[in-house]
């Protein structure tokens, strides 16, 4: 069975793909900080009768990152890496004149550095699987100026760019950035918490992360929004 690491898989977008992962018969390694709600995570998965290992830790931890790939190993490699987990520098968001410092290095830590950590990491066993898959998930604060997201949207431009140069320079893996889109999550409740406008529930997105696996379109950037609509 092929084996995915997911950070951030405790809830959220992370949880939501990885039940549609084990409903697909593939072995899992999860992450998150909070042990209690990772270990909940990953005992319901199990429901699935696939193999999930949860392993409580921050990305941002060197360690963390090396036992996340080592146990992916134990499983049989590293099929599908998907850096997920991710910092918002500020909560609630705040204008760039406002923005503390270290939280910016906080959100560029956790989603740039430590995302790189775990490529680095897993590289050896993504070249070495039949269909080695990064997926890096981006965000529209990105591409657009939105008041209050610069920071996270710098860390996620970032993100970006470095996938955009891995797939150049693995020509033999894909690698995607996706863009979920918004979505009703305890992240974007942090982010802005007093816009109780509705959301499309994580589940919503995960259909167009399968899209991406069933299909392996080449490296690049994609959109939920639009994988959705073309399917
Ligand atoms: N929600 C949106 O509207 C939206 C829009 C665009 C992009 N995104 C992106 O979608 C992804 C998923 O976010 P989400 O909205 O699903 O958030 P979420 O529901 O808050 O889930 C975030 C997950 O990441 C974990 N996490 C956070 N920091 C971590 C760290 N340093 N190390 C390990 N795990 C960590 C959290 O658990 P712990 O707190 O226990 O660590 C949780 O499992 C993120 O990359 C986010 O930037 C979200």
């Amino acid at each position: 069975m092929p084996v995915a690491i997911i950070t951030g898989a405790s809830k959220g977008l992370g949880r939501a793909l990885a039940e549609a992962l084990a409903a697909r018969g593939w072995d899992l390694v999860l992450d998150a900080r909070n042990a209690g709600v990772l270990k909940e995570t990953a005992r319901a998965l199990e429901a699935y009768g696939t193999r999930v290992t949860a392993l409580p830790g921050d990305v941002t931890d060197t360690w963390h990152r090396t036992a996340l790939v080592t146990e992916a190993r134990a499983l049989g490699g590293v099929d599908l890496l998907v850096s997920n987990a991710s910092a918002l520098g500020a909560e609630p968001l705040v204008r760039l004149e406002e923005l503390p410092l270290d939280g910016l290095r906080r959100a560029l830590e956790v989603n740039v550095v430590a995302a790189l950590g775990l490529v680095r990491e897993a590289l050896p066993a993504l070249r070495a699987a039949p269909a080695g898959t990064v997926v890096t998930v981006s965000s529209d604060a990105a591409a657009e100026a939105y008041e209050t997201w610069g920071g996270y949207g710098a860390s996620k431009a970032a993100l970006d760019q470095l996938a955009a140069v891995l797939g150049a320079e693995e020509p033999g893996l894909r690698v995607w950035a996706v863009d979920p889109g918004d979505m009703a999550t305890d992240l974007y409740a942090a982010a802005v918490p007093d816009d109780d406008g509705a959301r499309p529930e994580p589940a919503s997105v995960v259909p167009a992360l399968l899209r991406l696996l069933d299909e392996r379109p080449a490296s690049g950037r994609y959109g939920a929004a639009a994988l959705l609509e073309a399917r």
